[in-house]
């Protein structure tokens, strides 16, 4: 059977970095504060020439070089992004333009913070209907330009960045010792839409927009959501968590990744937190995350690896993957 076998990873990050204490003029907060209830202690700001596709490009071109191929190679571009450089054309077509690719095709998806993992068993899809053979599977965003930034709740959660991955079609027996896309769960339910939001868009006002989030109601329900997909997921593959070997959240709160591991079982030496370094990057987190994990030899070919994400929507998701 086809699976989808994870090639290569890349990651991009602004320029500019912004620590805790780098608020304290600007809201009334604290390092201290930040740092307590998120574990974030800093988090990249994009300047006024980084773009959501000027950091997926990049991100992208990492991921190539990591997998030793080119843009030739690739047959489809997923970008997913709640931060577009513009409401349309998709973003992933200026991405695909910026790497000189004039075949194969490319959207956006858009699933806020779960848009990485959605994207991961997207690309899978295509690759096992036959529609691509190899994917970029990118997420970028520039969260920093619809934030309140006078809004002490939100604005020192958030930062900017892209990680991107190749996946391409590669042959299985089926077996959980296969590599590549071995599982995945999707989930999302608009009841909860008013708690974690863009307070614009181009069909309502006309405008962009700011983001609006009530925490303390998503942070309630994001651990029980996380840990249903994923035990679907574990079941889905008939493993436990004992049976993988690197668990990589969704970056949003240090006390979210704690909690949803802690319930599920997974030892803490197997979690991968990046959230001190990037704050939450939204559907770029999971990306990053696994970018920094591959790359400091932590995630290692053969590897047994679980995917997780929750967000705006609400949504949330698991994909397992064997790398
Ligand atoms: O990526 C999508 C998913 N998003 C998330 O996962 C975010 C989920 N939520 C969270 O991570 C947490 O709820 C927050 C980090 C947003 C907030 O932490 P919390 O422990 O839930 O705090 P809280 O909202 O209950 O607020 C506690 C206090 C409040 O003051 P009062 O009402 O108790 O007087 C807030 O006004 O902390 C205050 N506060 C702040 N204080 C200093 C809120 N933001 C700040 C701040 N600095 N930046």
């Amino acid at each position: 059977m086809i699976r989808s076998v994870v090639r290569g990873t890349g990651a991009a990050l602004p320029r500019r970095i912004m620590k805790n204490a780098d608020f304290e003029g600007m809201v009334e907060t604290s390092d201290e504060w930040i740092a307590q209830r998120t574990g974030i202690r800093q988090r990249h700001i994009a300047g006024d020439d980084e773009t959501t596709a000027s950091l997926g490009e990049a991100a992208a071109r990492a991921a190539l070089a990591n997998a030793g191929l080119t843009p030739a190679d690739i047959d489809l571009v997923v970008l997913a992004t709640s931060t577009p450089n513009n409401t349309f054309p998709a973003t992933a077509v200026d991405i695909q333009n910026r790497l000189g690719m004039h075949h194969g095709f490319a959207f956006d998806l858009q699933a806020v913070c779960s848009g990485f993992v959605y994207a991961v068993a997207t690309a899978d899809l295509y690759i096992r209907g036959g529609l691509a053979k190899r994917v970029l599977v990118i997420g970028s965003e520039t969260f920093s330009r619809i934030l309140d930034w006078s809004d002490r709740s939100t604005c020192v959660l958030f930062g900017d960045g892209a990680g991107a991955v190749v996946v391409e079609a590669g042959e299985g027996t089926g077996a959980i010792a296969d590599r590549g896309v071995l599982a995945a769960s999707l989930r999302s339910d608009g009841t909860h839409k008013d708690k974690l939001f863009v307070d614009g868009g181009p069909s309502t006002t006309g405008t962009v927009g700011h983001l609006r989030m009530e925490g303390r109601e998503v942070f309630k329900h994001a651990v029980g959501m996380i840990t249903d997909v994923i035990e679907a997921t574990f079941a889905q593959a008939g493993i436990t968590a004992d049976d993988l070997d690197w668990f990589v959240p969704h970056q949003a709160n240090k006390r979210i990744i704690d909690a949803s591991a802690k319930k599920l079982g997974i030892a803490e030496q197997k979690v991968v937190v990046t959230v001190d370094l990037h704050g939450n990057t939204s559907a770029a987190s999971v990306p990053l995350a696994l970018s920094v994990a591959v790359a400091d030899g932590r995630i290692k070919k053969g590897d047994l690896v679980l995917l997780e994400a929750m967000g705006g929507g609400f949504t949330w998701g698991a994909v397992l993957v064997r790398w």
